[in-house]
């Protein structure tokens, strides 16, 4: 097992996040490290999707702490918590990728299903001996999704917190299981759980096998950018660091065995979403042979592919007062920039498998 021992507490009891070398869990790591004195201690597996250069920034922080390893591994697993002893978990470990779920479904089954209830059991065997009143402060925060309840048609009323499971993807099943048993383990052993459905995400660090990150890179690339049938799927997005806050604002104060919607109020057709990137692009890194939409190129739909998500976050607006503080459009502008400043991360990431996995995506489409 990899460190925990440099960990300076200064007497508070550290948090642990795992999959906190992602996409969403870096920026709630960074953004929690710069905000808060409580510790973290981060576990990951650094599957494709992990990458400790997205942590870079804490490197000789005391505060953090990294450890290599499994939410499955119950021997890894079991000696961490009992040494780290956090107050609360937020688990953003995941497979996260729908048409990796669909070409290849066993990691989402493994992780998704079998890994989210390895970590329960071993978090319960934890939580179960604590002192009554650390008992009682603990938290498991399960970082969920909107896709969990499925495709909405355009005129229907946006999800919340109770509409029913209706999964379609193996990505989104796989999601729907695992919060079906966070939610058991509170029903059944007590355990205080809290669970987050949030909608699209972008913003750094995300992986460019998602929407807004390939397209980015493709357009900066000279490549054709797929956009999968008509392009009028629409997506509700939220900035990845107001998601980081309403996970902030549940952990504080949300009610134990409650489950919280996250969105962003801003639904967008895939091919909206397309065009502002590309205009976003246009103003900022000029191409010199016209408009990045000439590169819009239409492919074979995604099979099963849902056809609307959108989210009514009103339950943790007013019980909780969170609002996202950025809009699609200025934080659109933040990321573009973000990946023009940051091309190197990009060049990093893309070596390698990604191309194998460009290939198994799109030769055939
Ligand atoms: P990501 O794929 O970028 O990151 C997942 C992280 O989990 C990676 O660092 C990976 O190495 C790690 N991981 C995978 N399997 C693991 C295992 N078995 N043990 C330990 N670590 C493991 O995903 P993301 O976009 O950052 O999503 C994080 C969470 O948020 C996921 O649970 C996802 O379902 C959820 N979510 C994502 C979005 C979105 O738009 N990206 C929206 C809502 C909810
Ligand atoms: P994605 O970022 O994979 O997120 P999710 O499937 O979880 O919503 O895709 C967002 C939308 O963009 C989705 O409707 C599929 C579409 N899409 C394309 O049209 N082309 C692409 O190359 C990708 C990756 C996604």
């Amino acid at each position: 097992m990899t460190v925990v021992t440099a960990l300076r507490t200064d007497g508070y009891s550290p948090i642990l996040v795992t999959g906190g070398a992602g996409f969403i869990g870096a920026n709630f790591v960074l953004d929690w490290c710069a905000s808060q004195d409580v510790p973290v201690v981060t576990l990951d597996k650094l599957t494709y999707a992990g990458n400790l250069h997205n942590l870079a920034g804490l490197q000789g922080d005391k505060r953090h702490s990294f450890v290599h390893g499994d939410i499955g591994d119950v021997e890894l697993v079991r000696p961490l918590l009992s040494k780290v002893r956090p107050r609360a978990i937020v688990n953003f470990a995941a497979e996260s990728h729908v048409d990796r779920s669909i070409l290849g479904p066993e990691d989402f089954i493994t992780t998704n299903i079998v890994g989210t209830f390895r970590l329960l059991e071993t978090v319960r065997e934890y939580w179960t001996i604590l002192a009554p009143r650390e008992k009682e402060t603990f938290r498991f925060l399960h970082v969920s999704t909107d896709e969990v309840y499925g495709s909405l048609t355009s005129d229907a009323n946006p999800f919340d917190e109770g509409s029913p499971y209706s999964p379609n993807s193996p990505y989104s099943a796989s999601k729907a299981a695992s919060d079906h048993l966070v939610r058991a383990w509170h029903h059944t052993y007590g355990l205080p759980v809290v669970i987050t459905n949030c909608s699209n995400n972008y913003g750094p660090y995300q992986f460019p096998e998602k929407l807004i990150p390939l397209m980015i890179h493709h357009a900066l690339s000279g490549k054709p950018l797929p956009v999968y049938g008509d392009g009028l799927q629409v997506r509700d997005w939220l900035y990845v660091s107001d998601h980081c806050s309403a996970i902030r604002a549940v952990l504080r104060d949300g009610q134990v065995g409650h489950t919280y919607a996250i969105g962003g109020d801003s639904e967008k057709s895939n091919l909206d979403v397309v065009h502002a990137i590309c205009d976003a692009l246009d103003e900022e890194r000029p191409s010199g042979k016209g408009s990045y939409r000439r590169q819009v190129t239409f492919v074979p739909d995604r099979p099963g592919h849902d056809r609307r998500y959108a989210i009514n976050a009103a339950k943790i607006r007013q019980t909780l007062g969170w609002h996202p503080r950025e809009s699609f459009e200025s934080g659109l502008r933040k990321t573009v920039r973000w990946y023009l400043d940051n091309s190197a991360w990009t060049d990093n990431v893309v070596a390698g498998s990604y191309r194998d996995w460009l290939g198994q995506n799109y030769s055939a489409r």
